[in-house]
C-alpha cells in the first residue's frame, strides 16, 4: 500500500478526481486529500471524504486537523503528492514558494515526488507567464503530466488544457509509485517538455499517415439477407478520431455501423471482407495499421443471385461457407509497404491473453489488444473495454476504461513508439 497525497486544484476537472481516488484505492492505495478554498465551490469535502474514505483536509488552521495529524507529517506521509487539476493560479504559486494555505504549505514541507497535471483555458495555459512557473516547475523537479489536446468545459473552445484523463493519471502515478519513472516514455503520454514553444509544438502524430479498420462485415446470403456480427464500430471509429486528434491523416475503412463518421478523417464504407481487403490495400502506404473490425471469417460460398424461396415442404437451403481473406495477417506479413506498427484486436470469450498472445505471433502482428466479448463483459455495443496490450514484451492489464479512453491511450502509445524509432534511427 502506498500513501498518495492527492491536492485538489479549483477547476473544472475537479470532478474527475472522486473517479481517479476510486481507482487509486481499488489498487490498494490509500489518499488523502486536500482541498483548497476554490475546490470547494466545485466539488464539496463531503463527497471527496466519502470516496477517499479519510477526513478531507481543507483549511490550514484548522485546529482539529492540526491536532489529528499537522500539514507537515501530511506532507511527510506522502509517497507520492499529486496536484491535479493543477490550475494557473496553482501553479503561479506553486513556482514562487507560497504556503499561505493549506495545499502550498503542504508542497513546500514535502520531500515526495510532486505529480502536477494542469487544465485550463488553452490561452491561459500558453500565457507566457504560465509557461514560465511550467519551466520553474520542472527545473525544481515537479514531474507533469498533460494537459491533453481536446475540448473545454467552456462552449465552443478547444486546444491544449484539458486535464489528462484518469485512466493515464492512474497509469502515471503507478508508474512514479514503483519508481521507474521515465517521465511516461513507456507510456507514451503527452507530457510538458521543458522546451519554451510546448503550447504550439507539433502534435505528436503530425505527418503520419493512420489506417484504421472498424466495424463488422456483412456476408451476403442473397440479395436480402446476409451474415453479420455484434460489432459497433465504436472501438473503431474512437481510434480513428484520437489518431485524429493527435494530428494524424487518417483513413478508415469502416464495414456497415449505424454511427457517424468521425470528423475531419476520410472514411471509406464497405460491406463484405473482400472489399474491405481491397479498400485497405488501396489506402496503403500507412505508418500505422490499426485493425479494430470484426471481420467476418466465412462468406458464403455461392451467394444466391435472387432472393432465396421456400417452398412448401422442400429442405431449408444448405449454405456452403468458405474462409474470407484475413486482412490483418495479409498486411502484417507483407514485405513491401508494410506499415512500420501492425496493431490486431482480438476479440475473445475464453482465455484472452493467451489466445492474444498466439494471435500476435501466427498473424505476424506487432501489437494485439485483447478484450473479453463474453456477454457478460458487454463490450459487444457498449461505450466501455477492458483491454489487455500483448507485445513482444509482455502483457498489460489495462484499467476499465471508455472506449474513447482506451483509444486516447492506445494512440499516445503509438506516438511514443514511432517517436522513439525515429530517434534510433
Ligand atoms: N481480422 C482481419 N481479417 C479477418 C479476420 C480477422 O483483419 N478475416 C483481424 C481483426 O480485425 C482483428 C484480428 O484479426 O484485428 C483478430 O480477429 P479475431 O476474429 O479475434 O481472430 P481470428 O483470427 O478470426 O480467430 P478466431 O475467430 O478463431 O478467434
Amino acid at each position: 500500500m502506498k500513501r498518495v497525497l492527492l491536492i485538489i486544484g479549483g477547476g473544472i476537472a475537479a470532478y474527475k478526481c472522486l473517479d481517479l481516488i476510486r481507482r487509486l484505492r481499488e489498487r490498494g492505495h490509500h489518499v488523502r486529500c486536500v482541498m483548497t478554498k476554490a475546490t470547494q465551490e466545485f466539488v464539496t469535502p463531503l463527497s471527496v471524504g466519502a470516496i477517499s474514505n479519510e477526513p478531507v483536509a481543507t483549511d490550514l488552521f484548522d485546529l482539529d486537523a492540526e491536532r489529528e495529524i499537522g500539514h507537515i507529517r501530511m506532507a511527510r506521509e506522502a509517497d507520492l503528492v499529486v496536484v491535479a487539476p493543477a490550475t494557473a493560479d496553482l501553479l503561479a504559486r506553486m513556482a514562487q514558494g507560497h504556503a499561505n494555505d493549506l495545499a502550498t504549505a503542504v508542497l513546500l514541507a514535502t520531500r515526495a515526488t510532486v505529480l502536477a497535471a494542469p487544465a485550463m483555458n488553452p490561452a491561459m495555459w500558453s500565457h507566457a507567464a504560465t509557461r514560465r512557473n511550467v519551466r520553474q516547475l520542472e527545473t525544481d523537479g515537479v514531474k507533469f503530466i498533460g494537459p491533453n489536446t481536446g475540448e473545454m468545459a467552456e462552449a465552443g473552445e478547444a486546444g491544449v488544457g484539458r486535464m489528462a484523463e484518469v485512466a493515464e493519471l492512474v497509469e502515471r502515478i503507478e508508474t512514479l509509485l514503483a519508481g521507474d519513472d521515465e517521465t511516461g516514455r513507456g507510456l507514451g503520454f503527452i507530457t510538458v517538455s521543458s522546451k519554451r514553444e510546448r503550447a504550439v509544438a507539433p502534435l505528436p502524430l503530425a505527418g503520419r499517415h493512420v489506417l484504421v479498420t472498424s466495424g463488422p462485415t456483412h456476408e451476403p446470403i442473397d440479395p436480402v439477407r446476409y451474415i453479420a456480427n455484434r460489432s459497433s464500430g465504436k472501438q473503431g471509429h474512437a481510434i480513428a478520431a484520437a489518431a485524429r486528434r493527435l494530428g494524424a491523416r487518417v483513413t478508415l475503412i469502416s464495414g456497415p455501423v449505424q454511427i457517424p463518421d468521425p470528423e475531419g478523417v476520410e472514411v471509406r464504407h464497405v460491406e463484405t471482407a473482400r472489399e474491405m481487403l481491397e479498400a485497405v490495400e488501396a489506402a496503403l502506404p500507412a505508418d500505422v495499421a490499426i485493425f479494430a473490425a470484426a471481420v467476418a471469417d466465412w462468406r458464403v460460398a455461392t451467394p444466391g443471385r435472387g432472393k432465396l424461396k421456400k417452398a412448401a415442404g422442400a429442405a431449408p437451403p444448405q449454405l456452403e461457407l468458405v474462409e474470407n481473406p484475413d486482412i490483418l495477417r495479409t498486411v502484417a506479413k507483407r514485405g513491401a509497404r508494410r506499415p512500420e506498427l501492425v496493431i490486431g484486436f482480438a476479440a475473445e470469450t475464453q482465455t484472452v491473453v493467451e489466445n492474444a498472445q498466439g494471435k500476435r505471433k501466427s498473424k505476424g502482428v506487432d501489437w494485439i489488444v485483447a478484450n473479453d466479448v463474453s456477454e457478460e463483459s458487454g463490450v459487444f455495443g457498449g461505450e466501455r473495454n477492458r483491454v489487455h496490450l500483448v507485445t513482444a514484451s509482455g502483457v498489460e492489464d489495462w484499467p476499465d476504461m471508455s472506449k474513447d479512453e482506451v483509444a486516447d491511450v492506445l494512440l499516445r502509445r503509438v506516438s511514443a513508439y514511432l517517436a522513439e524509432s525515429r530517434e534510433s534511427v
